[in-house]
């Protein structure tokens, strides 16, 4: 069959038979991925720089993971959580010795980045018994129904209304401060203190946990300020709230260290991650202080799939590949990712921010950078031209208007620069 025939028969048959919830941003079909490229059924490479929505971060079919994982399918596939597991343990054994100063012990395997963000308020509400979550505008937590709720972008679920008990502080998001400010330090954290305002005037003391992204992706690459979460959790410990970090996309590895909290010098009580951790496997887990076990009951949660064999063989050789050289690669990459960026935008005035940390960037498209009106329609014109160009992208924001770039963290250096030539033609067209 030839490709356009195939091409057109797999566009037909999704229409036809995926559900229509499932957005498209152009007609794209991969076929194979190999470290920083995915090449589409054509043949045609194309530079990644979206890392499938920030999972492939230790490359695309990287040799190690494939190994193991091939090694792992002739003994089994799945066991259940009632026999005690090799593959469990010692990826937990891991993830305690990882976790930020080595304070979070305990892992509770699952699935989704979503399925974890239940749990952990599971676990907040049986260890502190309070009804309310605090969370953050523009967030985002995932598509389950504790975690839509704990979601701040009203666009995706105010027809699912009534919302589970949440409710929401500021977000700290400089460019645009909620609050009115013009700069960080000058701003004195108000966006932080907030959160002790919502407690005395809404909730009392009847929160169990407060919850973010460490640096936020949906809502728009958002990089809170260097002291904002030792200002949170300076108030949450005077109110005995837990601080659960998370780390879904921000974590491994992808901001230039293991967990992007660990740029804030902060101790999260809880931590949950999933995406890249098996790179591609799906696989999440929650990752909690001892002492909340002294609350839990044997067989009081569970998840059929948790703890899978493939996929916790695969995040432990991600964690290795992570540790050994390519968290620095985010970082270093990263940096000059940014830098060049930067250069587009002396060139741009439609770039109206470059923000980033490690390979965790966003480029936030305006109509005019006084106003800073959103430009919503070019950002999609852009990611579509970025297309055309072989070059994959995301974007993001409540507005729609900002370039989320997640690469592979083994991403080549002169894939970099053929996509900022790419950025920039485009850039230049748009205008
Ligand atoms: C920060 C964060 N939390 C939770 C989720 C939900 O993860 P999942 O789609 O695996 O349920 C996501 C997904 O993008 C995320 O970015």
């Amino acid at each position: 069959m030839d490709v356009e025939k195939k091409v057109n028969e797999i566009i037909e048959l999704s229409n036809r038979h995926l559900s229509k919830m499932y957005r498209k941003y152009y007609p794209f079909i991969p076929e194979r991925a190999v470290d920083d490229i995915i090449y589409s059924i054509d043949g045609k490479p194309y530079i990644d720089l979206y890392g499938g929505i920030s999972i492939a971060n230790v490359g695309w079919s990287n040799s190690r993971v494939i190994k193991a994982v091939e090694d792992q399918l002739q003994k089994f596939f799945h066991m259940p959580s009632i026999y005690y597991l090799d593959h469990m343990a010692r990826l937990a054994k891991r993830l305690a010795e990882l976790s930020p100063g080595g304070h979070l012990t305990k892992c509770f395997f699952l699935n989704s980045g979503s399925e974890a963000v239940e749990t952990s308020i599971v676990i907040s509400k049986r260890v502190k018994k309070k009804p309310y979550i605090i969370s953050l505008h523009r967030s985002f937590h995932g598509k389950t129904y504790y975690a839509v709720s704990l979601t701040g972008q009203a666009n995706w679920k105010l027809d699912l209304a009534p919302m589970a008990p949440v409710v929401f502080a500021p977000d700290p998001y400089c460019y645009r401060c909620p609050l009115g400010h013009e700069e960080y330090p000058d701003c004195g954290l108000a966006c932080a203190r907030y959160i002790e305002d919502i407690i005395k005037c809404e909730i009392g003391n009847y929160a169990s946990a407060f919850i973010a992204e460490p640096i936020m992706a949906n809502g728009g690459m958002i990089i809170p300020p260097k002291e904002y979460f030792k200002e949170v959790k300076r108030v949450l410990d005077k109110y005995s709230i837990l601080f659960i970090a998370d780390e879904v996309q921000s974590g491994n590895g992808r901001s230039g260290k293991l967990w992007a909290i660990e740029h804030y010098d902060v101790v999260p009580d809880i931590l949950i991650t999933s995406k890249a951790l098996a790179n591609g496997i799906p696989i999440s887990v929650v990752i909690y202080r001892e002492e909340y076990d002294e609350f839990l009951v044997p067989g009081e949660h569970y998840s059929t799939f948790g703890g899978n064999a493939l996929a916790c063989i695969a995040a432990e050789v991600v964690l290795d590949e992570l540790i050994n050289g390519l968290i620095g690669e985010a970082a270093e990459k990263g940096n000059y990712l940014i830098r060049r960026l930067n250069e587009l935008k002396d060139k741009h005035d439609i770039i109206g921010d470059v923000r980033g940390v490690g390979l965790f960037i966003g480029m936030e498209l305006v109509k005019n950078r006084l106003t800073k009106v959103p430009a919503k329609e070019e950002t999609f014109k852009f990611v579509n031209e970025a297309w055309k160009r072989r070059v994959l992208v995301g974007f993001g924001g409540l507005e729609g208007n900002v370039i989320r770039l997640e690469p592979p963290l083994t991403i080549k250096r002169e894939h970099i620069d053929y996509a900022i030539e790419a950025f920039d033609s485009i850039l230049r067209d748009i205008k």
